[in-house]
Parts: structure tokens; C-alpha cells; sequence
């Protein structure tokens, strides 16, 4: 009898995708409460056919070479896959899968809940009460500001981009988007496509939904931000070195923008001291897709294409090869 395929799970993933990668193999699940370091990585994939990684788990060739020959597959654990050195496994032979469309409607939820909590000033109103200071209900007290008949400039109409879309039309808010390409969801959702330049100078709220990729890092730096209205928001619930975040504190603190709410980070889990000690900056940890429904279905998804590729059918949600 043949032995069966080591599985190596980074960090503890529900229940139900463990009992897939349980039929189709041996599986070693990391009890450390954080990510594995990485030298920890690279002992702990050791003689793995799949790995399912999470987003801060740095996958490239020299941690395949790690692995061995048997590797086939690694399977990350969300839709973001900058993580992972696709070409690196690519020319080992080894696959990369992601999660895409179970996160759409959590991540654009909470991106759509952090423009709220930002234009309506509710950390700032919460911090007020939590410190029990003294208030009271005036014409003038803790204005925000108004999305109906206001413009929000979504950056990469992919598939959150458009759930976010959805929801701000309920909201009576108008929509442009840039990105690298036309989108073929534009005439259903009314949204306007501007090149990124006047979609900063155009927009009440900026909100990012474009992949991590060399051309993305940093996209909006201290330039992009000067082009921005005064009065502006931005949004960013997808990665965080697409905004410079020291760049982002300076803005903020001279009033070039508005606002912000962030949900990740350059250097996570650090976030830049200078953001910490304003208050017009909404902030959340990574919890885009972070409801119970949406972390098992990623969790099962992944192990599904693990389970397909070790029995030799194709990947349910490849990433494809550059
Ligand atoms: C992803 O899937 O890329 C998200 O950032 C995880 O919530």
C-alpha cells in the first residue's frame, strides 16, 4: 500500500476542511498561536505533498525546495495570493490555489462598514463615551458627512470591488472605478470608468480593491493623496502596502484628506505609530472576511483543492502562472 500524502496546515483552520484534508491524506496542523517563523516553515513543510497556507506565510521556491519532490500543491487560504512566489512554485511543478468569491460579500460588508464608521465619525464618537466625557446633543456636535449624491472612486472593479459597488448604490452614492481594464460589470452597476489620476480628483471616498502586485505597491503615496479632494476618504481593506503608510499619517494629520479606515497594514501587525494618535482614522485588524460563515468556507475551499489535486483532478480555483 502506498503511504499517504503529508498535508502541512500552517495555522488551525475549522473543523470541516480538516475532515476533507483528513480523507486525503496525513495531516500536521502548526499548534503555534501565530504564524510559523519562517525557518519553521521550511521544517515543518518537510516531505509535504500539500500545504495550506495563510496570507502571512512567505511560499517560494526555497521553501518548496523544502518540501521535496512530493509537493503538488499549495493551497492559500484567501484570495490575496502576493504571499506566494507563483512563478517560483510554477517552475517546481507545484500549484497555487486561492479563495475567491466566498470572501466577496463579508470583505465588501466590512469595507462598506468602515466607510460608514469614517464619514459618520463612530471610533471617534465610541472613544468619547468609552472615555466619559461630557456631551451633549447639539445642532453642531460630531457632524459627519453625507454619501447621498456623493461620488466613490473604487480602485479594481474585481469581484469585491463590485459588491462594494452594489452597496453604495443603496446608499444614492454615484460610482467611477479605475483599474487595468474596462469592466464588463460597468453598465449593470452605472459606474463610470476614469483613468486613476481624475478618479482621485473626482472622488468623495477612494476605496481600494486592487490585488498587491509590484504595479499596485504604494499606489496611493503622498502624490495620489495630494490629488484627492480635501475633503475626501479613503478606504483600504485589501492589502496594506498598497498605501504608503507614513505618507497616509502626514496626510491625515494636515488635513490633505478627510479621513481613513484601514482594515490591513504595511508590517502587519504593526501599524504605523503616526495613524495610532489621530482620531479622523478608523481602524480595524484584518477582519475583512472574518465572519464564521466566510473563514470556514475559505478554509473548506482550500482543502477541496487539495483534495482534487492529490487525487490527480484539476484544482478547483488555480491561481494562474505568470
Ligand atoms: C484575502 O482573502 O486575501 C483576505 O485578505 C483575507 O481576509
Amino acid at each position: 500500500m502506498s503511504e499517504r500524502p503529508r498535508i502541512v496546515v500552517t495555522r488551525e483552520i475549522p473543523e470541516p476542511a480538516l475532515e476533507i484534508l483528513r480523507a486525503a491524506g496525513e495531516v500536521w496542523v502548526s499548534g503555534a498561536d501565530r504564524a510559523l517563523a519562517p525557518g519553521e516553515l521550511r521544517e515543518a513543510v518537510a516531505g509535504a505533498s500539500a500545504v495550506v497556507s495563510m496570507l502571512q506565510d512567505r511560499i517560494d521556491g526555497e521553501v518548496a525546495d523544502a518540501a521535496g519532490e512530493n509537493l503538488r500543491v499549495v493551497a492559500n487560504v484567501a484570495v490575496g495570493h502576493d504571499n506566494l512566489d507563483v512563478a517560483g512554485l510554477a517552475a517546481r511543478e507545484v500549484l497555487v490555489t486561492n479563495t475567491p468569491g466566498v470572501l466577496t460579500e463579508a470583505t465588501a460588508d466590512l469595507a462598506f462598514g468602515l466607510l460608514l464608521a469614517v464619514t459618520r465619525r463612530l471610533g471617534e464618537a465610541e472613544r468619547l463615551l468609552r472615555d466619559r466625557r461630557p456631551w451633549s446633543f447639539h445642532l453642531g456636535f460630531m457632524l459627519g458627512t453625507g454619501l447621498q449624491d456623493k461620488t466613490l472612486g473604487i480602485v479594481g472593479l474585481g469581484q469585491i470591488g463590485q459588491a462594494m459597488a452594489r452597496r453604495a448604490r443603496a446608499f444614492g452614492l454615484r460610482i467611477v472605478y479605475s483599474g487595468r481594464s474596462r469592466s464588463d460589470a460597468e453598465t449593470a452597476l452605472d459606474a463610470r470608468y476614469l483613468p486613476f489620476d481624475e478618479l482621485l480628483s473626482e472622488s468623495d471616498v477612494v476605496s481600494l480593491h486592487c490585488p498587491l502586485t509590484p504595479d499596485t505597491r504604494h499606489l496611493i503615496d503622498a502624490h495620489a493623496l495630494a490629488a484627492m479632494k480635501p475633503g475626501a476618504f479613503l478606504v483600504n481593506t485589501t492589502r496594506g502596502p498598497v498605501v504608503d503608510e507614513p505618507a497616509l499619517a502626514a496626510a491625515l494629520r494636515d488635513g490633505v484628506i478627510a479621513g481613513a479606515a484601514l482594515d490591513v497594514f504595511e508590517r502587519e501587525p504593526e501599524v504605523d505609530p503616526g495613524l495610532l494618535e489621530l482620531d479622523n482614522v478608523v481602524l480595524s485588524p484584518h477582519l475583512g472576511s472574518a465572519t464564521v460563515e466566510t473563514r470556514t468556507a475559505m478554509a473548506v475551499l482550500a482543502a477541496r483543492n487539495v483534495a482534487a489535486v492529490l487525487a490527480g483532478s484539476p484544482a478547483l480555483t488555480p491561481v494562474p502562472s505568470p
